[in-house]
């Protein structure tokens, strides 16, 4: 059978590939269109993820829907997911384990929707395109592959911590219409 979304969210809803599955109330799959240009990956579900089983809807995602209002956009156009589908206990960081067990479910979401701006959340999405990077230095700056655009940012949470990161990631945001209008697509 032919790989889709739904298919890998079905897989990821009944995964026990790593520990987090012991811990999770539920997985987080992510969602969004199947056609979506701009795709957004960040860490890993938090409480109200976790509780809700959708990505990005506790504060941090009001703030990332407060950005994409700011250029224009709302969430039903992209696509949102994370690194690890499972919530942290404690919200800690996802170990090395955890992210391997897992990756294999975000590379068949990437193929599948084929999106031309991908835009990393924090750390541990960024590591997957500019390793060994840091984000205070390497925010904002677009890395091309082929006909996709590898945005790194902030991850919300910690922008919201600080007003200077917050700053730069309303500008960081700016590039995303500007990086679409490049590939000839729109939002959608
Ligand atoms: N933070 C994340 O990294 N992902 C979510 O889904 C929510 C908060
Ligand atoms: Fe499976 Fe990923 Fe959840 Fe681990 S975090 S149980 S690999 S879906």
């Amino acid at each position: 059978m032919d790989d889709s979304l739904e298919r890998v969210a079905s897989e990821v809803r009944i995964c026990i590939k790593c520990p987090l599955s012991e811990t999770r109330t539920q997985a987080v799959p992510g969602e969004g269109p199947a056609n979506a240009a701009v795709f957004f990956i960040g860490e890993g579900p938090g409480r109200t993820e976790d509780e809700k089983g959708r990505p990005f809807v506790g504060a941090s995602g009001r703030f990332l829907e407060s950005l994409l209002r700011d250029i224009g956009m709302d969430r039903s156009q992209v696509f949102i997911t994370n690194v690890v589908k499972c919530r942290p206990p404690d919200n800690r960081d996802p170990k090395p384990l955890e992210l391997a067990a897992c990756r294999d479910y975000l590379d068949r979401q990437i193929a599948l929707v084929r999106p031309v701006v991908v835009v990393t959340l924090g750390r541990y999405s960024m590591e997957r395109y500019f390793p060994g990077a840091a984000i205070t230095k390497i925010h904002g700056q677009v890395k091309r592959i082929g006909e996709v655009s590898y945005l790194p940012l902030f991850h919300p949470a910690a922008a919201l911590r600080s007003d200077a990161w917050r700053a730069a990631m309303k500008e960081d945001f700016k590039l995303i219409p500007k990086l679409l209008s490049e590939s000839g697509r729109s939002g959608l």
